[in-house]
C-alpha cells in the first residue's frame, strides 16, 4: 500500500495567513468523527475556529445520514468550531462552498458547487460539506465538517460510487500535497467569512453548475420538479416549477433527487 505524507500541524501552518480560522489546530490519528469532537471543543468559549483534523475516522458522517469514507492518510477530514456566529446556516453553506472551491483551485482543478453541500470536479463528487448547528440563549454555534477525496484511486472508492466519485490525486494525475489545501482550505474559509452575502452569493453562482438546469428534489417528503433560477443567501434555492409558480427551498431540509 502507498504511504503519503501525514497531516502535520507545522507544515499546515507554514502556508497558513488566516486570522482566526485553523490558528489553533489539532491533528488525531483516528477518531469516530471530528464533528463529535468538535462538539466537544465547542463547549469552551475559547474555541472560535479552532479546527480538528483526524487521518482516519470510524464514523465518518455526511448528510442525510449517509456515511463519509474515511480511510486513513487518504482524505482531508475536518471540522471547524464556530461560536456565537451571527452568520445564517443557509448563508454560511454557501460561504464553506465557495471556500472550498477556492481553495480547490489553488491546487490545480476546476471545481463547481452542487447546492446543497457537493464540491464536484469534472462531474464528480470530490468533496462534501455537512454543518451542524446548536442554539442556545440565542447564540448560535456551528460545528462545519469538511470531507476532500484527495489520494484516493478509482479503486479505492466503493463500487455503488466508483463512477460518481473522484479524487484530487485523479484529477491533476499528479500526488497533491494535503498539508497545503488544508491551509488553503482554511485561509479561503477565513476570508469568505469576512465578506458581505451578496459578494459570496454573487462568487456563488458562478461556481455553481445547476443555475439554469432542470432540477428534480425532495423537500419536506414532497418532490418538486423544476428549472434552477437562483440563489437567495438566506433563504435557499429558488425554482421556477414546472406547472406555474416560483419556490424557494432550505439547504437543511431539501435532498436532489439523483437521475
Ligand atoms: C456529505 O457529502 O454528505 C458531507 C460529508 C462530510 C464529511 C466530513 S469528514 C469530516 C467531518 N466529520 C464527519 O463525520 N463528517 C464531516
Amino acid at each position: 500500500m502507498k504511504t503519503f505524507e501525514l497531516l502535520d500541524k507545522d507544515r499546515i501552518k507554514e502556508n497558513l495567513t488566516s486570522k482566526k480560522i485553523g490558528r489553533r489546530l489539532v491533528i488525531f490519528k483516528s477518531t469516530a468523527s471530528t464533528n463529535d469532537i468538535g462538539w466537544e471543543y465547542a463547549k469552551a468559549d475559547n474555541s472560535d475556529g479552532l479546527t480538528i483534523f483526524a487521518e482516519s475516522q470510524t464514523a465518518g458522517r455526511g448528510r442525510r445520514n449517509n456515511k463519509w469514507l474515511s480511510d486513513e492518510g487518504m482524505g482531508l477530514l475536518l471540522s471547524v468550531v464556530l461560536k456565537a456566529n451571527k452568520i445564517t446556516a443557509e448563508t454560511l453553506n454557501l460561504t464553506i462552498a465557495v471556500a472550498l472551491t477556492e481553495a480547490i483551485a489553488k491546487n490545480g482543478c476546476s471545481a463547481k458547487i452542487k447546492w446543497p453541500n457537493d464540491i464536484y470536479i469534472n462531474g464528480k463528487k470530490a468533496a462534501g460539506i455537512l454543518i451542524e448547528s446548536k442554539t442556545s440563549h440565542k447564540k448560535t454555534d456551528y460545528v462545519v465538517g469538511i470531507g476532500i477525496n484527495c489520494h484516493q484511486k478509482i479503486d479505492d472508492f466503493p463500487d455503488d460510487i466508483r463512477h460518481s466519485a473522484t479524487s484530487i490525486d485523479i484529477e491533476t494525475a499528479e500526488i497533491c500535497n494535503r498539508n497545503k489545501i488544508a491551509a488553503d482550505v482554511l485561509n479561503q474559509i477565513d476570508l469568505w467569512l469576512t465578506k458581505d452575502k451578496s459578494r459570496i452569493a454573487e462568487r456563488w453562482r458562478q461556481k455553481c453548475s445547476q443555475i439554469g438546469e432542470r432540477i428534480e428534489l425532495e423537500f419536506d417528503k414532497n418532490r418538486f420538479i423544476g428549472n434552477c433560477i437562483d440563489i437567495d443567501p438566506e433563504r435557499g434555492l429558488i425554482l421556477q416549477i414546472e406547472g406555474g409558480g416560483v419556490r424557494v427551498f432550505q439547504a437543511a431540509q431539501t435532498t436532489i433527487i439523483k437521475r
